[in-house]
């Protein structure tokens, strides 16, 4: 006889009202919101066998493997163990396929694919965060510790190799209720567990890389491998000529950046592996340390995969072997210590100006290296290793560029890996999607804490030729609004000459600090649960972004729309939803202001760009209208009402005249204009 005896062991959190809960029968789990039977998870795969199992409370057997389940808030724990460790892989929990929605990410610059439970399919260092919804209840499954020691399978999660007795391996299974707020719930789950302050990571101001505009060479634009209109003359000699000229139109970037072009490699431009972090004589003849004094600015630097013949390995630095597959210039080596080697080589480059760390080509370095996929082990320590030896550096952060899924999700126990690639380089759009198209992974790196940089841009509409890429940007309003509302860095990559100062300024203060919204930009929920009135469409292709500036008593929002004009509601990201809503719309574009819902009139590059905010005693308060994010907190502070001024409130200026605007609710704007001659606070009343 089969026992039949039901042992309801654990409810985690309430979904719309309805309790979230599981059972357990031997080795079958059911998960329900309220009587739904949401997932079912059925045995186990250990060493390659499946497995009915049996459980005894909370703890499972199915061979060589324990599993263990707990509550945590509204999030299920799974944990596999190996008391004996494990030859082979395993699955558990190992999901019944199910016309469920869902939607994962796969691939480095991950993407998001939507389908159903049976559709849904793993892919190597992806398929996870898996979410799995419909219009009431959203579950993120992924892993917590060691991500890349594990696999997604079509539909489960184990471990990817054979592990060490005593391995335990750790997943998520958190459940809410609408897709933004779960997305939040589980990344703030995840940092808990994991240890990590958010606010240690969050501060979108930390530093000059991250507050201020600044001016890139990644590929794509126009001194990536090219010194422009002086082609026989050395970067160290152009640079500074490049830096004059951003001095004449007034522009103050806070940073540049250099990309792979300053060091030696064992191949080409798009194969060749990194011999020896260090500038070649022939791009800086004087050497990194002159050019910096040169620039006088934080720096952010490109890294690639470690050569199979690099001087590392030759000299043996930091006494550390390495782990080495293929040749020049296919092959890639990691170091075997990573720990060890990070520690030494981040103080390696002073003088450099080094900021910003960017290890690109992170898909690269672990295909091509067999014994990270051979060993569970390695791959975690090569990127855990590389965040410690940050430490041993002044003031480091990092970014992550080509990684996978379960890098970012590494990047979670990582407070200074600060942000990561987003989307293709600029202008190499992947798979139909372009390189602005950032929201849909945005939902995913921003839970986490991790801003999504979208990579540097032309700031001009106009042919730029001589660079690297000669353009020209048909769209640079909606590449410097995309940069500006992903909150990560504002990366104007125009060459001698090209530059758009008028629009890059609009991204900024005039002392180059850019004016953010406080998260960055992400698809309202009306993506997932609702088509937009205009059209059809999946969750990853719907191009409408918000995100918004919280002042105590209220949210202004800034919503970008691609190719629909439909402004209402269910675009607004609102914590405090009023019973009577009262707001106002600004078209950026055409200056409108209208009541909601409404049509917004496209502007010159044929997107849509509105803020809404809601009415106080009588004035909506808008801000800057000559910048992308008008209300950012980096230049208003303190709204209120007193009884002397229906909306007070304080302005920081620099050097520069601010005007600063509110609606009516007449729909009328009113406005003050205050100029600044030094950096200093003013306070400022608006009246209707
Ligand atoms: C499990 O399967 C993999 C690939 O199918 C194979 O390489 C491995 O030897 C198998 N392990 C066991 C314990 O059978
Ligand atoms: C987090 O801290 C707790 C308490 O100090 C500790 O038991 C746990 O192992 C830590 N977790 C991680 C992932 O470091
Ligand atoms: C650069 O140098 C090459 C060979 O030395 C020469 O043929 C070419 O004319 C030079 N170009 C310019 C723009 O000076
Ligand atoms: C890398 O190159 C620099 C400059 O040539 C040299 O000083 C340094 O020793 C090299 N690094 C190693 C590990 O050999
Ligand atoms: C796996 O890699 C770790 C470093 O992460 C190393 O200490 C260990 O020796 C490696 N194991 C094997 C079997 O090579
Ligand atoms: C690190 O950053 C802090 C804050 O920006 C600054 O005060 C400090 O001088 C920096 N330290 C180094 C070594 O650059
Ligand atoms: C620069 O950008 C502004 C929009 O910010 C636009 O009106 C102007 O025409 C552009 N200038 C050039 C020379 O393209
Ligand atoms: C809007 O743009 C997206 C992405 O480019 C595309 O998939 C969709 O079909 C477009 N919709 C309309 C109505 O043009
Ligand atoms: C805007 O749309 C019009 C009409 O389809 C088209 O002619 C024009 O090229 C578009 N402009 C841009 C910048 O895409
Ligand atoms: C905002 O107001 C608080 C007190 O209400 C004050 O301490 C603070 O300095 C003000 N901030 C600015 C930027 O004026
Ligand atoms: C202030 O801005 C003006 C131009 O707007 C510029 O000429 C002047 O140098 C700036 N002053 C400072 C201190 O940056
Ligand atoms: C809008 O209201 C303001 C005061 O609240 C008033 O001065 C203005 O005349 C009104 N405009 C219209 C068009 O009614």
């Amino acid at each position: 006889m089969m026992n039949l005896l039901l042992l309801l062991i654990m409810v985690a959190g309430v979904v719309n009202g309805k309790p979230v809960s599981l059972s357990v029968e031997g080795g079958r789990i059911s998960f329900r919101v309220g009587e739904d039977v949401w997932l079912e998870s059925v045995g186990a795969v250990v060493g390659n066998e499946s497995y009915a199992g049996s459980s005894v409370g909370r703890t499972f057997e199915f061979g060589a493997m324990r599993g263990r389940l707990r509550s945590y808030k509204n999030s299920f724990i799974f944990e596999q163990h190996f008391p004996e460790g494990l030859e082979g892989t395993t699955v558990w929990p190992r999901f019944k396929p199910s016309t469920r929605r869902c939607f994962t990410y796969h691939g480095d610059f991950p993407q998001m694919a939507s389908g159903t439970l049976e559709t849904y399919q793993a892919s190597d260092q992806g398929g996870l965060p898996l979410v799995v919804f419909d219009e009431e209840t959203v579950s993120i499954l992924s892993p917590l510790e060691n991500p890349k020691a594990q696999r997604a399978v079509a539909v489960g999660v184990g471990i990817k190799t054979s592990a060490p007795a005593g391995w335990t391996q750790r997943w998520i299974l958190t459940f809410g209720s609408s897709m933004r707020r779960t997305f939040d719930d589980w990344g703030a789950t995840v940092l808990a567990l994991l240890n990590v302050t958010n606010d240690l990571r969050f501060n979108m101001y930390r530093d000059p890389v991250h507050a201020t505009i600044g001016f890139w060479t990644d590929n794509g634009g126009y001194y990536h491998y090219s010194t422009g209109l002086w082609p026989n003359q050395t970067y160290e000699q152009v640079l500074p000529l490049v830096k004059a000229y951003h001095e004449s139109l007034g522009l103050k970037f806070g940073h540049w950046q250099f990309d792979s072009w300053f060091y030696p490699k064992d191949g080409g431009v798009s194969d060749g592996a990194v011999v020896n972090w260090t500038s070649l004589d022939s791009v800086f003849p004087s050497g990194m340390a002159a050019i910096q004094e040169k620039l006088g600015v934080p720096m952010v630097m490109h890294n690639r995969q470690w050569s199979v013949v690099s001087d590392y390995i030759k000299a043996s630095s930091a006494g550390v072997e390495w782990l080495a597959t293929g040749e020049p210039p296919n092959g890639a080596a990691v170091p075997r210590d990573p720990a060890a080697f990070f520690e030494w080589f981040f103080q390696q480059q002073d003088g450099w100006g080094l900021s910003m760390y960017e290890q690109d080509w992170m898909c690269t370095e672990y295909d091509k290296v067999a014994a990270m996929k051979t060993n569970l082990t390695l791959a975690d320590d090569w990127l855990r290793g590389m965040a410690a030896g940050l430490l041993f550096g002044a003031n480091l952060t990092q970014q992550y560029c080509m990684p996978y899924a379960y890098d970012v999700i590494a990047a979670a126990g990582f407070p200074r890996v600060t942000n990561a690639r987003a989307s293709n380089d600029y202008f190499h759009d992947k798979h139909g999607r372009q390189n602005w198209q950032i929201g849909a992974t945005s939902l995913f790196y921003t839970a986490l804490g991790i801003l999504p940089f979208k990579d540097g841009f032309y700031s001009s509409n106009l042919p730029q030729p001589g660079g690297q890429n000669a353009g020209p940007e048909l769209h640079p309003d909606r590449e410097i609004i995309i940069a500006t509302l992903s909150a990560a860095m504002v990366a104007p990559m125009d060459g001698l000459g090209y530059m758009n100062a008028t629009r890059i300024k609009a991204s900024c203060r005039a002392d180059g600090v850019v004016m953010k919204p406080d998260l960055p930009l992400r698809p309202p929920d009306v993506c997932f649960f609702s088509d937009p009135p205009d059209y059809d469409i999946k969750p990853e292709s719907c191009m409408i972004y918000e995100t918004f500036t919280d002042f105590f008593d209220r949210r202004i929002h800034y919503i970008y729309f691609d190719n629909t004009t439909w402004l209402d509601e269910t675009m607004l990201d609102d914590p405090n939803p009023r019973e009577t809503k009262n707001l106002v719309a600004y078209n950026w574009y055409t200056r409108q202001l209208s009541a909601l819902p409404t049509r917004l009139t496209p502007g010159y590059e044929n997107h849509s760009y509105a803020l809404v905010s809601p009415f106080l005693n009588g004035l909506a308060f808008l801000g800057q209208l000559d910048k992308y994010a008008p209300a950012s907190r980096a230049r208003f502070f303190n709204l209120s009402s007193t009884p002397n001024c229906p909306l007070q409130l304080t302005v920081f200026g620099v050097n520069e005249s601010v005007t600063t605007c509110a609606a009516t609710n007449n729909f009328t704007l009113v406005c003050e204009t205050i100029s600044f001659s030094a950096p200093r606070t003013e306070n400022l009343c608006l009246h209707p």
